[in-house]
């Protein structure tokens, strides 16, 4: 009787367990949503957006519902019918501000676009945290400045860099020459200055994506002096 008893138990809590296991999984799945919403939202208030082209972002919309944010101008789920956000491509609609640290809230982001718009500032320093799945990366044309962060060496998926067309100045940091998945770098029309990294998985990039910089020098530029 009592190994009945012990028996039906066990099988209480593991039903009760497997219930409560659920709850948390559908939670964090509701807490990543969420944060994608949140995301959005936020960078929406920190942008200026002299277009509007940002107005269709309505989060009031009364028939939203699961991946209501998939349809919004230039914003790409993993699927359509969650709020979880791959990509973002946000060229060419005339924006204005700093670098959207809101972004890190979009924590299953993979490609980020804000070329050709008129964003200024530095990026930050701790960008591989915001964007730790980050494999294509353009802020191209537009009007940041200060040095590029070495710790985008730390953004390991990275394919497509393209920083060209800014005011970045400094060196450019030899970590990004460890990107184990690098394809495309460019960093052309900028200050820098120094040698150009060397990339250890061997692609060759061209001296056309370091051109229009005051000082940089290192294959497949002219040597840089020693000094
Ligand atoms: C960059 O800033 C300069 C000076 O403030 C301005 O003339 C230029 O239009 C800006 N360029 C972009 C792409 O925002
Ligand atoms: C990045 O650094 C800023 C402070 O400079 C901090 O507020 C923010 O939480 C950091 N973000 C991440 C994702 O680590
Ligand atoms: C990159 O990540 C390593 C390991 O987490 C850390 O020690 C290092 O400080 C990071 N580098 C930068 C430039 O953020
Ligand atoms: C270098 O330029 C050539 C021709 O312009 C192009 O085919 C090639 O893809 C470029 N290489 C890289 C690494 O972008
Ligand atoms: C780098 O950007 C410049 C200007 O946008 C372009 O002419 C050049 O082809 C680009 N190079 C690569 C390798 O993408």
């Amino acid at each position: 009787m009592a190994v009945k008893t012990n028996f039906f138990l066990n099988f209480l809590t593991i039903i009760f367990s497997i219930f409560l296991l659920n709850v948390s999984r559908r939670n964090l799945v509701h807490a990543v949503e969420e944060d994608d919403v949140l995301c959005l939202k936020s960078i929406k208030e920190s942008v200026e957006d002299p277009h509007n082209f940002l107005s269709s972002w309505d989060f009031s919309n009364p028939t939203k519902g699961l991946g209501f944010i998939c349809s919004f101008v230039g914003v790409e789920c993993w699927n359509q019918r969650e709020n979880r956000i791959i990509s973002l491509d946000l060229r060419s609609l005339g924006l204005k501000g700093n670098f959207p640290n809101e972004i890190s809230y979009c924590k299953s982001l993979q490609s980020l676009d804000l070329s050709h718009n008129h964003f200024y500032g530095s990026i930050p320093a701790n960008i591989s945290s915001m964007l730790p799945y980050a494999v294509t990366l353009s802020l191209s044309s537009n009007n940041f400045s200060g040095q590029i962060p070495a710790s985008l060496g730390n953004c390991s998926y990275l394919n497509v860099l393209e920083l060209d067309h800014n005011r970045f100045s400094g060196q450019i940091p030899s970590a990004i020459g460890f990107l184990q998945r690098i394809s495309t770098f460019n960093v052309t029309h900028n200050l820098l200055v120094g040698p150009v990294p060397h990339f250890v998985n061997g692609i060759r990039v061209n001296a056309s994506s370091y051109a229009n910089n005051p000082g940089l020098c290192g294959y497949p530029l002219k040597p840089c002096k020693s000094h």
